[in-house]
């Protein structure tokens, strides 16, 4: 795919999932906020970048442990999303700033710690974005990735089923995939934890835009995994109460720019 097709994707979508995204995941605390922290070791005297920011949870979540966090978005509807959240969570210390992960438009050596949660497989060109958020990272800074980590063996159908979710959805990358992108970057790893994260198929669905008709495929390869019980995609789909649950791998990455 052209990166000006991905642009559009990505654009399209997230102007449309700034709502949804921010409701589905902006008033609930999950576990992943948390393990982020924990991996960054945040403290009161950090400047935090929050790459592909969203609507801002992330940022407002670190602005109160750090001293200042820049969010960045290459979605103008989310960013406005963000200033709306951040008004409603009355934090003062975040300011938002359009632009990509490709070319972050910061100097380099700014920051103190670089953090993104579930953005990784909407990039075309994972290794740049990882390079360039060492670049703004400080010498000895910390830099945190969460994102979806598919099982090598049923990798190939889980990113299948969800591009038709979602289709700015690249490639969700391996445990070992993001590790070796890590070691390639000539970061230090220092820690690695994986979690579930729970979803409802349904709820998911609700707030995607995929193509017409793709919300039915999606549902029709699910009921098809439940009724042979296999998890060939990756979420260890089942049906609990008339709905269909699904469970992501999630991990949250701890790198170090080596000082
Ligand atoms: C699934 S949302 C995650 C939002 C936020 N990180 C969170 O976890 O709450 C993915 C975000 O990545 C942004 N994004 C995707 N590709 C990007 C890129 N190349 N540069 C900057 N932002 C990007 C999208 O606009 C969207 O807001």
């Amino acid at each position: 795919m052209s990166s000006s097709q991905h642009d559009a994707d990505i654009l399209d979508q997230f102007t449309r999932q700034a709502e949804p995204f921010a409701q589905r995941h902006g008033y609930s605390q999950d576990a992943l906020l948390d393990l982020m922290a924990d991996a960054a070791a945040i403290t009161p005297e950090d400047e935090v970048l929050d790459v592909a920011c969203g609507p801002g949870i992330i940022s407002c979540f670190f602005a109160r442990r750090a001293r200042h966090v820049t969010g960045l978005d290459f979605v103008p509807a989310m960013l406005d999303r963000a200033r709306r959240f951040q008004g409603e969570q009355g934090v003062s210390n975040v300011t938002w700033q359009q632009g990509s992960s490709i070319e972050l438009p910061f100097a380099s050596a700014r920051f103190d710690c670089v953090v993104t949660r579930f953005s990784f497989h909407h990039f075309l060109e994972p290794a740049i974005a990882l390079a360039e958020m060492k670049r703004v990272a400080k010498l000895g800074g910390k830099i945190v990735i969460c994102d979806v980590v598919p099982r090598q063996e049923v990798q190939e159908r889980f990113n299948y089923w969800e591009i038709l979710r979602d289709p700015s959805h690249t490639r969700a990358l391996t445990q070992p995939e993001i590790q070796a992108l890590g070691q390639a970057a000539g970061l230090e790893q220092v820690s690695v934890k994986v979690v579930p994260f729970e979803r409802d198929l349904e709820d998911l669905l609700a707030g995607s835009f995929p193509k017409p008709g793709d919300a039915d495929r999606i549902r029709a390869l699910f009921d098809a995994e439940i009724a042979v019980g296999t998890d060939a995609l990756g979420v260890a789909a089942r049906r609990e109460n008339g709905t269909v649950r699904i469970t992501y791998p999630v991990a949250v990455f701890g790198f170090r720019k080596r000082a």
